[in-house]
């Protein structure tokens, strides 16, 4: 008998067809989350779901998808799933390492230069029709090439931002709970405390996952320590950043500037944000490029048929339950 497959928002056609071949699958219409209610009426009846990470994977979630054989995040990230909970219900659970890495890594770049050299606020200039001509004294932003690169989390995004700042000489120092000989190998990036990461970087770029440990890590008593030259960049998750003391220190100079792709309260963002010309502002597109996006659509899919005849999916988070 075929599977029951619910999918919570339209992904790419690359990974809905793999699905097809062998099960029923059904998708959310809308171009929208599904409200927490309409998700848990959906999944009622079906052997295995691919969700969002708008979508909240807990016990509630899990009692309503009483058939649930296995469930695949859309997202490398996995804080919106109770993976403890699901272990204990011997569910299997996955997310999408590896194929974003590189879209990530390279829109942190973006953010980088982009905050570091006014891109968007210049552009702003251009289209308004009053750039009155080149200028000595106008628009001077900040140098990259040879400053120093702070990297929050030493995983697999993290990794790829070091190797690809080689090529604009900067000297690396990351903060992680356990160090990476491999990318120290590769980078001679040096391993230092949150203290050194924020006295000594001229640019931080966030990739480490959210925790109960990295939660608010940036707040007023950070930015406070970092220098006032400094620029931070997030393209990892929101609440890393506690985003009222980050309007607080760019609006009173204890920054430079900061470049978000993610916020603390998707899709809102925190009052007086949006009037910083010193913010670099971007709707959450990390993994936003075709091969990153089919690739996730792709790894989801696989992940969800191995789930469902009990093999092993091949970036299973709880591999404990296989048994
Ligand atoms: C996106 O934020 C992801 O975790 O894949
Ligand atoms: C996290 O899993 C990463 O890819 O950095």
């Amino acid at each position: 008998q075929r599977k029951k497959v619910f999918i919570t928002r339209k992904i790419p056609q690359a990974g809905v067809a793999l699905l097809e071949k062998s099960c029923d699958v059904m998708i959310n219409p809308e171009d929208r989350p599904l409200s927490r209610e309409e998700l848990l009426a959906k999944v009622a009846e079906v052997d295995g779901v691919i969700g969002l990470l708008t979508d909240k994977i807990d016990a509630a979630f899990f009692d309503a998808a009483k058939n649930l054989k296995g469930y695949a995040n859309y997202a490398v990230g996995y804080d919106n799933i109770d993976v403890a909970e699901a272990t204990r219900r011997k569910i299997p659970v996955s997310n999408t390492p590896d194929v974003l890495t590189l879209a990530t890594a390279e829109l942190a770049w973006a953010l980088i230069f982009a905050v570091a050299r006014r891109v968007v606020e210049t552009d702003a200039v251009m289209r308004s029709g009053t750039w009155t001509g080149w200028g000595p004294l106008q628009f001077i932003g900040l140098d990259v090439s040879g400053k120093t690169l702070g990297i929050l989390g030493a995983g697999r995004i993290g990794a790829a931002v070091a190797r690809m700042a080689q090529g604009f000489g900067m000297p690396l120092i990351y903060y992680n709970r356990s160090s990476n000989p491999e990318l120290e190998a590769q980078t001679k990036a040096r391993k230092v405390s949150f203290d050194e990461l924020l006295a000594q970087s001229d640019f931080i770029s966030i990739h480490a996952p959210l925790t109960p440990e990295t939660r608010h890590l940036f707040n007023r008593e950070s930015f406070s320590r970092m220098k006032r030259t400094a620029v931070l960049v997030n393209t990892g998750r929101g609440p890393i950043i506690k985003e009222d003391d980050l309007v607080w220190a760019l609006r009173n100079g204890v920054i430079a500037g900061a470049g978000l792709d993610v916020y603390e309260f998707e899709p809102r963002m925190a009052e007086g944000l949006s009037e910083l010309k010193n913010a670099v502002l971007l709707p959450h597109i990390g993994s936003a490029t075709n091969s990153s996006r089919d690739g996730m659509a792709e790894l989801a899919a696989r992940n969800l048929l191995a789930m469902l005849a009990s093999a092993r999916p091949p970036t299973i988070l709880n591999p404990e339950v296989l048994g």
